[in-house]
Formats: C-alpha cells, structure tokens, sequence
C-alpha cells in the first residue's frame, strides 16, 4: 500500500492540508518554487513526514509510483499550466488529482485530457476553509472507472468523520465531485443569507449584538444549529477595543463565483433554484445600495422570536430541498446514480454547511424506502408545513414594516408555489401564443399546438 501523496501549491489550503496528512502518518512530497515557503511548512510539521522539493522533476521522482499528484492551486489557467508542467515528468497509471475549486465541466475536459496521456484523474471538491483543511475538511471525490484503493485510504485519514464514518464522498465521473461541492456552495450562500436576514429582522425587533448573538446560540439547545449559527453567534459577541466588530465592517458583500457558478448551472439545466437565485443576487445587491432617497428609517418590528425559529429552520429546508431535487435531477440527467444519502454523509461534519438539519435528513432519508426523491419522504413535508404558519406571519410582518428577506420569502414562495394546486402559467403559454404562435399543449396531451386566438 503506498503511503505517499504529492502535493503542488502550498498557499493556506495546501500547507493545511500536508500538515493533515502527515499528522496521519502519511509521507508528503511537497513543490514549491520558493524554498522559503518550504521551509516555513517543515518547520510547522511536528510529525516530520513533509518533505519539500523546488524541482518539479525531483517532486514527481520522490513519490513512489504509481503516484498520487493533488494539485491545490487556484482554478483554471494556473491549474491547466501546472498539468502541463507535469505531464513532463509524470507517467502511465499517476494519478492527478485537482483539488482546486474547479468549475465540473472543466474537470471532465481535464480528466478527459489526463487519460488520452494515460494519466488518471480525480476532480476532488474541499470544504471546511483553512481549519478543515488542517483538522478533517469534508472530501467530495469525482472519478471515472475506479479510485486506487490506496488514495481512498489517505484520504479517508485526513477527512472528517461522523457517525464512524468519514465525511468522503466518491461519486462517478470526473465532474461530481465538483458538482456536489458547487451545489454545497449555493446552499452556502443561501444559508448565510438567511442569517444575515435573520439577524436584520433582531436588530429592528431591539435585539442588541449580545442579545442576537445568544438568540443564535440558543438555537444549539433545540438541535437547530450548523457551523454557520455558530460562527454566526460569535461574530455578532465579538469586540475589539471595546467596539463589536460586525459594527465597523461595510455591508457589502463579496463572491468568488461559486454562488454565480451554481447559479448558471441550474439554468442551464431549466431547472429551478429560487433560494441560491436570491442569496446570489442579495451578494450582488449589497454593491447597488441606497440609489433612492432614504425613506425606511428606525424600522422596528415585534417579534416572537420562536416565528423567527421556525422561519429561519423553514427557509433552511426549503432551500437544502430545492439543492438536493437539483442533485437529484443532475444525476438522471447524466445517468449517474448519486445517492443522497453518500451526500448527506459527506456534508455531515468539516463542511461548511455541516448542520444539525443535516444530520436530521440523513436520519429521515434512512428510515424511508430506498432512492426515494426527497419530497416523497413525507416527513420532510411535514417539517416544512408544521413551520408555515409562523414563517408567513413573520415574512408578512417584515413587508409590512419595510424589512427585505428575499431569501426567506423566496424559500416560502417555492414551497408555496410548488404544492399548490393551480399554476397561472397557462396564461404565459396563451400570452406567446397569442402574439408570437410559439404553441401551447393542452390538458392531458403533449402535442403542441398553436391556437386561433380571434
Ligand atoms: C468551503 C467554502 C470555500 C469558500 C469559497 C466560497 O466549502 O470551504 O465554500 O470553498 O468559502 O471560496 O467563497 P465565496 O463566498 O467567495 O464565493
């Protein structure tokens, strides 16, 4: 069994990452070009497996073969030159694997690119940030044919567990792995602004930083709680020099494009996926404040704060529901066979949308029958319309006293909308029809039909 992994690009993930594995007993071949940052890891590297190279040449003969290359610099043309660097000194049966956050449509091509040189590839997602990275990040592997049974093994040392299992997910082709994480990511971005929406509704409601923070806190007692709670809860208790720092950051929200990428993918695909739509757009919002005279000033609300409870869980759901029904369309679309359980899983613990929900649809998805779809578990219903009541009193009191949560009304809007008996979009259909003859299909038919509409 070969122990031995190389690693290209050391910045804050790979350096993290090295150290991981090498805590785990595992040799790390590492290149750099600059032996400073080599030294700077071998110095940081207690259980003395790292071992740092300049020379690519030297890096790829260090590891023994057949070898297993993980490339953790940034997406795109750093990536694609790196490859090309190695396919120099490389050889038949290595294995490259692209840790970066890669787009999955590149990864197939790259994959694709990798095995005409003979070379195997793995498009491998990474969540969990710079800690994960370092402590058991959450592993999301993508692959076609087969993953040597030794790099499962490292991995599997390195990733987070739960439940006794590891936090690794091998799904098939070489895209997946990406594709599961691209769809971590919109949920990511859904799920922050939740919060972020969540904590705008206690701030008019009189809730002060402690207060909002402790009202997040207590959402742990109730098994209601995720990664971004709690780091939510402790941004909002933190102060320097006596001043809370949420207080002096700007509300203007960055992207690295994930959100973006999720979103693009799923229209592709004509499939919808409201709540990251919105999330998305609330980040590019942010940047297009103010372009009216103020109008909404000292907005207060009253405020039960279990209807918040119940409407940030809600808006939760619904969203997490709208992620996996992607999933779960993709993986027919592409005859892939993803088992949202093998999801579930992987996401449980170093992620970052690791939750408590999380762990309660695996549990829901285990004691119902086997490949069912997500909304034919009628408890995942029945989680969403015990909570419907108090989140549309709430959404219908933010409207009414000027306070925005387009992800929470959209969360509610979709779930709405989409167990509702009638759908006005016959109107659209008799619209096009009407002035364009773009054809409408009729009840119980699926011929298209244009009509006369005089
Ligand atoms: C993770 C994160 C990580 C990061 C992204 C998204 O799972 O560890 O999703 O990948 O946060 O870079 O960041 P943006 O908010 O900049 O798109």
């Amino acid at each position: 069994m070969n122990n031995h992994i190389g690693i290209v690009g050391i910045g804050v993930m790979g350096s993290n990452i090295a150290l991981n594995f090498s805590d785990n007993d595992i040799n790390v071949s590492v290149y750099n070009k600059s032996q400073n940052k080599i030294n700077q890891l071998i110095s940081e590297d207690s259980s003395k497996n790292i071992y740092g190279f300049t020379d690519l040449e030297e890096f790829v003969k260090s590891i023994p073969k057949p070898r297993k290359i993980l490339m953790l610099v940034p997406s795109g043309e750093a990536t694609n030159s790196v490859v090309e660097n190695l396919f120099n000194f490389i050889e038949e049966k290595d294995t490259l694997i692209d840790g970066g956050n890669a787009y999955y449509l590149d990864s197939i091509d790259l994959g694709k690119r990798c095995n005409k040189q003979g070379i195997e590839f793995i498009g491998m997602g990474i969540s969990g940030g710079e800690t994960g990275a370092r402590t058991g990040p959450a592993l999301m592997l993508g692959y076609e044919k087969k993953i040597p049974e030794d790099l499962i093994s490292m991995m599997r040392k390195i990733a987070a567990k739960a439940d006794g299992l590891e936090c690794v997910g091998l799904y098939e082709g070489f895209g997946t792995g990406h594709f599961i994480k691209m769809l971590h990511n919109g949920i990511e971005y859904a799920e922050m602004q939740i919060l972020a929406e969540a904590y705008n509704i206690l701030r008019a409601a009189g809730f002060n930083n402690v207060a909002a923070s402790e009202f997040f806190d207590n959402l742990k007692k109730e098994q209601q709680s995720s990664y971004l709670i709690e780091i939510t809860s402790s941004i909002l208790n933190t102060q320097k020099d006596g001043v809370y720092l949420i207080d002096k950051i700007k509300p203007i929200a960055n992207h690295k494009g994930t959100g973006k990428l999720t979103v693009e993918t799923s229209l592709n695909y004509g499939f919808p996926l409201p709540s990251i739509f919105e999330a998305f757009n609330a980040r590019v919002e942010s940047n297009y404040q103010k372009i009216w005279p103020i109008t909404a000033k000292n907005i207060k609300i009253e405020l039960n704060p279990n209807e918040l409870k119940e409407a940030i869980y809600f808006s939760r759901l619904s969203t997490l529901t709208q992620g996996i029904l992607f999933i779960e369309y993709f993986s027919k679309q592409e005859n892939l066979e993803i088992k949202i359980e093998d999801v579930m899983q992987n996401w449980l613990e170093g992620c970052i949308i690791r939750s408590d929900l999380l762990k309660e649809i695996k549990s829901i998805l285990k004691d119902g029958p086997p490949g069912r779809s997500i909304v034919e578990l009628k408890q995942i219903q029945k989680n969403l319309d015990i909570r419907l009541e108090n989140t549309k009193f709430l959404l219908s009191n933010c409207i009414k006293n000027n306070i925005p949560t387009p992800v929470m009304y959209s969360s509610l809007n979709w779930y709405i909308n989409s167990s509702s008996e009638f759908n006005p979009s016959s109107l659209i259909q008799a619209q096009r029809d009407y002035f364009g003859a773009h054809t409408v299909q009729l009840h119980e038919s699926d011929e298209f039909l244009h009509l006369n509409w005089d």
